[in-house]
């Protein structure tokens, strides 16, 4: 058996690069689940996670077991009752999921269908507001599938206004881009250990506030109970066996987002963004979101006519050992996704990326 051994550059969508610190945390020999020191590691973590996440007072946080798709299961599931109605905004591929995952614990969902590209307009999402009442109101703050940044604040506030719980998909955006769940009264929000916080993946970081908390559904799943969750991370029960490295990893990579700090995490990926917008332009190539609506840290980028978008992936892979990601659904051999978050988002690795890239174009 041989472990993977090659250098590889995480330029894709997810994951991103894991430091050299969280990556010696991994090393670590397991503790147990109920160890006091790994207690006082879920402690260091959910108190990160607070001030990560910009939580209010009297919030949960916890990381679930789970990758990203986990936090957005137990959001749902905990908040979701049989006919909640739902308004789940859909601006590309994890915004569709959302709505099906809503479906799928018994919400009656609407969506509010917006061209893959773009960013939903707050005066639609007023409109559907108006027109009927909602329980919760569903958004994905960085679409991964399209690079769009959706304008999370202004949809919050209008959900908050109709009286509905806000839940927003952090995924990509958590440790990248500005967010803050306290000021912008978010409800419930989820993230992943391995994007914009630099761990690799299987922690599911989650907040709810504290209306969210008093407006809880009994969970019909016993793995991602919130509830029963809590027993763990607050009161020491035993409910499932944590993945020690995986928390030692969590702990470090946060540990290293406050080190930086929260707004020089943001400038960095905000820098080095537009980093690679300046070496791109000249190579003819352009972005598919319109400018302020751009992901700091997913950038999607159009494949130009004439060229074999898997062809370049796969010279950019064998001969640069460099990975960026492929187009979803509708989007599929026409965007190439250039992920440059946590400890990948650097303007060496931009300069190394244009480089490699124009050689890949050269060779197509
Ligand atoms: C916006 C968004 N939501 C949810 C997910 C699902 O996360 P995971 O693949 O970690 O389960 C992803 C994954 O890339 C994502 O980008």
């Amino acid at each position: 058996m041989i472990l993977p051994g090659s250098e590889r550059l995480l330029l894709g969508p997810g994951p991103s690069p894991v430091s050299p610190r969280v990556l010696s945390a991994l090393g670590v020999a397991p503790r147990s689940h109920l160890d006091p020191d790994m207690l006082a590691l879920l402690d260091d973590i959910r108190s990160k996670l607070v001030e990560v996440f910009r939580a209010p007072a009297g919030a949960l946080t916890l990381a679930v077991s789970g990758t990203g798709t986990s936090g957005m299961d137990t959001v749902v599931a905990n908040l979701t009752r049989p006919g909640s109605r739902a308004l789940a905004i859909v601006t590309g591929y994890f915004g569709a999921r959302l709505a099906d995952v809503l479906a799928r614990w018994g919400a009656e969902v609407t969506r509010l269908d917006v061209e893959w590209g773009s960013a939903v307009d707050p005066d639609d999402v007023r409109r559907a507001l108006e027109g009927a009442r909602f329980d919760l109101v569903a958004i994905v703050h960085g679409e991964t599938s399209t690079g769009v940044r959706n304008p999370v604040k202004e949809v919050a506030a209008l959900a908050r206004a109709a009286g509905a719980l806000v839940i927003v998909d952090a995924v990509t955006s958590l440790g990248a881009v500005p967010l803050d769940v306290a000021a912008w009264k978010i409800d419930a929000c989820y993230s992943c250990s391995q994007k914009g916080l630099g761990a690799p993946s299987g922690l599911s970081p989650v907040v709810l506030s504290p209306r969210a908390l008093e407006r809880r559904v009994a969970s019909r799943s016993f793995y991602l109970d919130l509830a029963l969750l809590e027993d763990y991370w607050l009161r020491r029960k035993y409910h499932h066996t944590i993945s020690a490295p995986l928390v030692y990893a969590l702990a470090t990579a946060l540990g290293e987002v406050l080190e930086e700090g929260l707004e020089a995490r943001w400038a960095r990926h905000e820098r080095v963004h537009h980093a690679l917008a300046t070496a791109i332009s000249p190579m003819d190539l352009s972005f598919l979101p319109r400018v302020h609506e751009r992901l700091w840290s997913l950038n999607a980028v159009r494949v130009p006519a004439a060229v074999d978008d898997a062809a370049v992936r796969a010279c950019l892979l064998q001969h640069h050992r460099i990975e960026i990601g492929a187009g979803l659904g509708p989007l599929a051999g026409k965007i190439w996704r250039i992920g440059l978050m946590g400890s990948g988002a650097t303007t060496e690795n931009v300069a190394r990326l244009t480089h490699a890239l124009a050689d890949a174009l050269k060779r197509s």
